[in-house]
């Protein structure tokens, strides 16, 4: 399988994010500017609890209200498989009950291997019956989000959005509105994950740079706002949270909008194939 959790001499493989088990530093380098993307559904996650630790299924118990218990054991099953997938595991059962997510005070998810921290930096997100989790090397500030672009009411704008971000959601055309709303608003939960703060801090100190510019750029090559889109076509984008840069990538199919933004500066989010068992 090739792991040696804890060092940087991870072995990776079968998501081809690295083929080779030679570990010059070419390829550590390419191994750092490197963020695999992994998503499930729903109907996707096995319905047994054997691949929960007991912690995890504590956790799960503990939660009150069944979508909350829904979208944890669809984040878990999702975050689980991708991680498999980065560090060239198993998929089976056992392997990803070993796999477990705890979370720290924040609720920032943090990644353990058979009661060890695992070489990985993850985020997660889950909207409308579906999960993404992205995966970077440790170390990496990561923030991924999933959102359905969908009306929202003027509060929601004048309240989470900066004067400058309101501008531009009102020049969009109808159409578009929506989803350019979307994209805004996950570039900034995508953000506040990176930081590990979530929505503790005021949505309007995340400033989401250049959206206009972003916008065009993909007018002209696709039409990826509510149509088409592929998981393979992922345009730029940056934001900054007071003096802190963070780069990143959004992508649109559907209704979906996905971000993911990150510091140190990554490629394109490569997807993901866990083993099958
Ligand atoms: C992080 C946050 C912005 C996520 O927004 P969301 O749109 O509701 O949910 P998403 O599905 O996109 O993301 C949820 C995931 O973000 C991750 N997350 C939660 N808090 C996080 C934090 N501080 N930093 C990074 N990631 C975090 C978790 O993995 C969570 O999934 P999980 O709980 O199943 O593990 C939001 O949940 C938040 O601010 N939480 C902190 C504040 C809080 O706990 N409030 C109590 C509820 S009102």
């Amino acid at each position: 399988m090739g792991v040696m959790l804890g060092s940087s001499a991870v072995a990776r493989g079968r998501n081809g994010v690295i083929r080779s088990r030679r570990h010059d530093s070419q390829q550590r380098s390419a191994e750092l500017t490197q963020v695999g993307w992994f998503e499930q559904c729903l109907a996707q996650v096995r319905s047994e609890c054997d691949w929960l630790s007991p912690a995890e299924v504590a956790r799960l118990e503990a939660a009150r209200i069944p979508k909350r218990r829904e979208d944890l054991r669809l984040g878990r099953w999702t975050a689980k498989l991708a991680v498999a997938a980065y560090l060239n595991l198993p998929s089976d059962p056992s392997t990803l009950a070993a796999i477990e997510l705890r979370p720290d005070a924040s609720g920032a998810p943090w990644v353990f291997f058979e009661d060890r921290p695992a070489p990985v930096s993850i985020s997660l997100s889950h909207r409308g019956g579906r999960a993404v989790c992205a995966v970077a090397a440790p170390g990496a500030l990561l923030g991924c989000d999933l959102e359905i672009a969908e009306l929202r009411w003027n509060a929601f704008i004048t309240d989470y959005f900066t004067d400058q971000e309101q501008e531009l959601i009102a020049r969009v055309s109808d159409s578009q509105r929506w989803a350019v709303l979307a994209l805004l608003w996950s570039a900034k939960e995508s953000t506040l994950k990176a930081l590990r703060v979530g929505l503790r801090i005021d949505t309007r100190q995340v400033v989401v740079e250049s959206v206009g510019g972003m916008i065009r750029a993909a007018n002209c090559v696709s039409r990826e706002f509510g149509n088409g889109g592929s998981l393979d076509t992922w345009h730029r984008l940056r934001t900054h949270c007071e003096r802190r840069n963070f780069y990143g990538w959004w992508q649109s199919s559907g209704i979906f909008v996905r971000t993911m933004v990150s510091e140190p500066e990554l490629g394109p989010p490569i997807p993901l194939q866990p083993p099958l068992t």
